[in-house]
C-alpha cells in the first residue's frame, strides 16, 4: 500500500515527542503494519503491553485487546483510534449470561480466550489466546474439569486434542465462521499443490481439510518453515502481508467466503482503524481505554496466570 509520507512522519514525531509506541495485530492494514512499533498476534502484542516503557500505547486492534494492554499496565494511558473497534466473538459472551452458566456448571476451572470484555476476565481463573490455548489446558492436572469460552471452535478443537472434560461456551467469531468449504476445495483442486491452513476460530468442516491449523502467528510460522509453495489462508487476510514479505517467492490466497460478494473475510472491525485516526488519537490523547478499577483488579489475574504459564513454557 501507498503510504502517507506526511501522515507516516507526523505520526512518527507525535509518538517521540508522548513517548508513545503502537501496537499492532496482523489483521491490521499493511500502511498501520509498516509505521507500528511492533506486530504480533494477541499473545504477543500482550507480552509486550506488560513490558514496554513507553508512557503512552496506541493500540491498532480491537477494544478487547487494548483492554487487555490497561489492565496490565494500568499506569500507562493506552488509546484506541476508534473505540468501535470491537469485536463479534466477544460480544457473543454477556457477564450475566456467563455467570448462569458457570453457576450451572459448578466445580469447573474457568479459562477463556482474551477475545473476551475486561467483565469476563474477571469472572475467569485462566485468561489464554490461540497460541497457548491447548499448554494452559494441558498445564493443569488431568482430571481437572475445565469450562472454556467463548469460541466453540477453538473451544471443541483444544477438546479435541487434548481429550479433556471441557464443556465448551456456545460463541464464534463472523469472520471465521465465514469461510466456504466447497470454495476452499475446489480452489486447492484448481491449484493442485496447495496447502489449507486455518485459524482455530474456523468450523469444523474447513479445520478437518487443513494441512496446519494455527494461530496467526503459527500460521506465519508454518509458512515459513514449510516448503510449501502454494497456501489458502483461512482467517483474516491482513496476515498475508507479512506472509508475503516473509515469504515473497511464495503464493498467498485468501480462503473464499460463503458468500463470495461480500468481501466478509475480512474483520471489520479490524479495518476500522486508519493511520488518520491513529495520528488523532495519538495528537488528542483520546479516545482512551479506561477500566473499572475492581474489574481490572480481578481481571488482571487471568492474564497474569496466562503470562506466567506462558513464560515458564516458553511461549
Ligand atoms: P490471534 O491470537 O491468533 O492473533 O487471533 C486473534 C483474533 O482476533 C483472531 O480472530
Ligand atoms: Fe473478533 Fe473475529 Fe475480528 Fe478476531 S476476526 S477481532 S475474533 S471479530
Amino acid at each position: 500500500m501507498i503510504v502517507d509520507k506526511d501522515i507516516a512522519g507526523r505520526i512518527e514525531e507525535l509518538k517521540k515527542e508522548k513517548n508513545a509506541v503502537i501496537l499492532a495485530h496482523y489483521y491490521q492494514t499493511s500502511d498501520i503494519q509498516d509505521i507500528a512499533d511492533f506486530i504480533g498476534d494477541s499473545l504477543a502484542l500482550s507480552q509486550k503491553a506488560a513490558e514496554t516503557d513507553a508512557d503512552m500505547i496506541v493500540f491498532a486492534g480491537v477494544k478487547f485487546m487494548a483492554e487487555t494492554a490497561k489492565i496490565l499496565s494500568p499506569e500507562k494511558k493506552v488509546i484506541i483510534p476508534d473505540m468501535m473497534a470491537g469485536c463479534s466473538l466477544a460480544d457473543s459472551c454477556k457477564r450475566e449470561d456467563f455467570e448462569k452458566f458457570i453457576r450451572e456448571n459448578p466445580g469447573r476451572t474457568v479459562i477463556t480466550y482474551v477475545n473476551t470484555t475486561a467483565d469476563i476476565k474477571a469472572v475467569s481463573d485462566i485468561a489464554c489466546t490461540s497460541s497457548n490455548a491447548r499448554q494452559i489446558i494441558e498445564s493443569l492436572p488431568e482430571d481437572e474439569k475445565i469450562i472454556f469460552g467463548p469460541d466453540r471452535n477453538l473451544g471443541n478443537y483444544i477438546k479435541s486434542l487434548t481429550g479433556r472434560d471441557i464443556l465448551v461456551w456456545d460463541g464464534a467469531c463472523h469472520v471465521h465462521e465465514q469461510f466456504s468449504l466447497e470454495a476452499i476445495v475446489k480452489l486447492k483442486r484448481e491449484k493442485g499443490d496447495a496447502k489449507i491452513i486455518a485459524h482455530p476460530e474456523c468450523e469444523l468442516p474447513v479445520r478437518l481439510v487443513a494441512d496446519y491449523i494455527g494461530s496467526t502467528s503459527g500460521l506465519l510460522s508454518f509458512i515459513k518453515k514449510d516448503p510449501g509453495k502454494t497456501f489458502i489462508v483461512a482467517t483474516e487476510p491482513g496476515i498475508i502481508y507479512q506472509m508475503r514479505k516473509a515469504r515473497p517467492e511464495k503464493n498467498f490466497i485468501p480462503a473464499p467466503p460463503k458468500d463470495s460478494t461480500c468481501g466478509c473475510s475480512e474483520c471489520n472491525f479490524m479495518k476500522l482503524i486508519t493511520l488518520e485516526k491513529i495520528y488523532k488519537s495519538l495528537k488528542f490523547e483520546e479516545p482512551e481505554i479506561i477500566v473499572d478499577p475492581l474489574i481490572a483488579k480481578q481481571a488482571v489475574v487471568p492474564i497474569k496466570r496466562m503470562l506466567e504459564i506462558s513464560a515458564k513454557l516458553g511461549l
